[in-house]
């Protein structure tokens, strides 16, 4: 039976109490977490947002009724306690800030009762996934999911205030929109009034964003909601929150400038981190050579070697074949490792091969300066003296090689090094790198599509030195686009903006676009730059992964109240699930069976 809370008002939330407090009258409200009867005693640990607090009852202060309400406390029953706060009487724990004190209660009412809940509602939980996300609502009052989400709120109050302080004003741009061009496919919403039509959810503001700089807002911020309909992965949602921006009359340079301050006091804000400044940049191409990745993992070595020049003379096949089809041979040096068990080389080769390598070529170079490798017959003793010392690699290292097309042994090799970091322990948790990854090639060619395709989008600026390269090299040119990457995680990025006429028009040549599919796209956005466009640029950040690298949690799914699974739904309302025939006819929708 539920009791009323009126005339009752909370003094203080439960972890807000102190030592300093003993003495005071208090009344705290929260989750029952714990009750223990100890016969004439009863201990109940409450729990609300801010912690756990210890309330002790006897029957000489709260009277036989509360006494008798107590014995009857259950787990998540929502109870209010009036009580004076005492230092304690039994031992002080140190796991809990209101560890000196307890709250001894002289009144005490059950706002509601509640089921035994389906599993326990604790800290560091080993109760499966599927089923707290089931019962969600039970799953974000456990404390760590809870500290998680206070954290994610702290960190978009501090964007707010220090984009605020710069000059930026927030804006909202629509969710019902149509298409704008990043890549990925659209969620799509049918229009009743219009049959057959839809909108589509934005998959990011972008081209709002750039109206607006064409309206002279000149700073603009959103915290905004994208959709994207792709597969899904553990840094992945299909809905999810950037935090973007654009800004007029700037260059790059400026863009990165604001935006390392705002890193900087959102890591102070947040988690008292000191982010030294300038953050490091790295041209694209480096982070590739170096590290097989535009997301490099910069807290650890094992950088990738070029030895295409070193090998190009030897007998191995493999090696000389991958260079006369324009690709390369490189390799990694995972130091002391030569001893490595076959199994576990065997494994590494498995792993290659799920990146897409044809094989994975090894030599261990023993300790008492003899090799052990998949190619050494293929060499002469100065062949492999030479790719040993082109590799720095030194008795007791084990060097792998990866010889195939350019992107194919960027993958392998960025991939393995990822890989061996984690299982050699060779990545240092407590560091956080932040890494400006520049000069993105403006194109990625598409096997699928059998054109070019824009890496960022269609309206990225060429590097100015690069655009003679637009028409006759297109592969070369570089873009004015940056990424953030914190850990080896792409956390943002963003470009300068194409506000010149010619250069788009040539843009979307190189793209394939004849002017009229470019107009049907983004007509609107064309008109406008007809009418004064500024320069300007901006960049947009993964909301959901800055807060689950600054929380250190390990999938984004627990710094969202509410995310969604690998399929794409949500396992507490079911969504999406099947909708009336009705909605459907007021729609002018038919549903076609899939075919089996
Ligand atoms: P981009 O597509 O790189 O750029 O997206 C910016 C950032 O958004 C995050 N992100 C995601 N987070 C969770 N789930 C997803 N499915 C997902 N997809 C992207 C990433 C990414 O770095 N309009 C441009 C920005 C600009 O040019 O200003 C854009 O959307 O952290
Ligand atoms: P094979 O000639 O296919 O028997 O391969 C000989 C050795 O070279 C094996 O260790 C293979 O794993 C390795 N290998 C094959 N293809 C490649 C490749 N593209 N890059 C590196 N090593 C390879």
């Amino acid at each position: 039976m539920a009791e009323s809370m009126s005339g009752l008002k909370r003094t203080h939330r439960c972890g807000e109490l102190s030592a300093a407090n003993a003495g005071d009258n208090v009344t705290v409200m929260g989750w029952v977490a714990r009750q223990r009867n100890k016969g004439g005693i009863i201990f109940v640990d409450l729990r609300d947002r801010s912690g756990i607090l210890q309330i002790i009852f006897e029957e000489g202060d709260v009277g036989t009724e509360g006494f008798a309400k107590a014995e009857k406390l259950r787990s998540e029953y929502v109870i209010a306690v009036t009580g004076r706060v005492e230092r304690r009487a039994g031992a002080v724990n140190e796991n809990l800030s209101t560890g000196e004190i307890e709250v001894r209660a002289n009144q005490v009412r059950v706002l509601s009762e509640a089921l035994t809940p389906p599993f326990p509602i604790e800290e560091d939980t080993r109760t499966k996934e599927e089923l707290r996300l089931k019962y969600r609502y039970l799953d974000l009052r456990r404390p760590d999911l809870q500290e998680k989400i206070m954290l994610r709120s702290k960190i978009a109050m501090a964007i707010r205030d220090f984009l605020a302080e710069e000059g930026f004003l927030e804006i909202e741009t629509p969710m019902l929109t149509k298409s704008t061009p990043e890549g990925a496919r659209d969620y799509l919403v049918p229009s009743r009034v219009h049959p057959g039509t839809f909108y589509a959810l934005p998959q990011s503001p972008q081209i709002f964003k750039q109206l607006l700089m064409c309206s002279g807002y000149d700073r603009y911020f959103q915290i905004a909601r994208c959709f994207r309909d792709e597969d899904l992965r553990a840094d992945r949602q299909p809905e999810f929150t950037q935090v973007d921006m654009e800004l007029s009359f700037v260059d790059a340079e400026d863009v990165m400038e604001v935006n390392e301050r705002l890193i900087r006091f959102i890591c102070r804000e947040a988690i008292g981190l000191d982010v030294a400044l300038p953050i490091r940049r790295m041209p694209w191409q480096e982070a590739m050579d170096r590290f097989g990745s535009d997301k490099p993992d910069t807290r650890f070595g094992m950088e990738l070697k070029d030895v295409s020049k070193t090998v190009a003379e030897c007998g191995f096949g493999v090696f000389t074949s991958a260079l006369e089809n324009g690709g390369s041979v490189r390799g990694i040096n995972v130091k002391g490792q030569a001893q490595m068990p076959r199994k576990k080389i065997d494994a590494l080769v498995d792993f290659a091969k799920g990146y897409g390598a044809k094989g994975l070529a090894y030599l261990c170079v023993l300790p008492d300066g003899t090799y052990k490798s998949s190619f050494a017959k293929f060499m002469t003793e100065e062949q492999l003296q030479a790719l040993v010392a082109a590799m720095e690699g030194e008795a007791g290292d084990l060097l792998l090689f990866a010889a195939d097309k350019n992107p194919i042994v960027y993958n392998v090799l960025g991939g393995l090094r990822l890989e061996l970091g984690k299982q050699l322990d060779l990545i240092d948790n407590k560091r956080f790198d932040f890494l400006w990854v520049t000069e993105f090639p403006l194109f990625e060619w598409s096997e699928e599509e059998n054109r070019y395709m824009a890496m960022h989008h269609p309206f990225t600026m060429p590097m100015e030195e690069d655009l003679a390269l637009l028409e006759t090299q297109p592969g070369k040119v570089r873009a004015k686009a940056y990424d953030i990457v914190l850990n080896g995680t792409e956390l943002g990025g963003g470009s300068v903006r194409i506000s010149d006429e010619k250069i788009q028009e040539r843009m979307f040549v190189a793209l394939g676009f004849t002017q009229e599919d470019a107009y049907k796209r983004f007509g609107f956005l064309l008109d406008a730059f007809k009418y004064g466009v500024p320069p300007h640029a901006g960049l947009a950040y993964g909301l959901d992964r800055l807060v689950m690298l600054l929380t250190g949690a390990e999938s984004i799914r627990e710094v969202i109240a509410f995310p969604k699974v690998k399929d794409a739904s949500c396992l507490m309302t079911d969504a999406p699930n099947v909708v009336d025939e009705k909605q459907l006819d007021e729609l002018s929708i038919g549903i076609v069976e899939p075919e089996e």
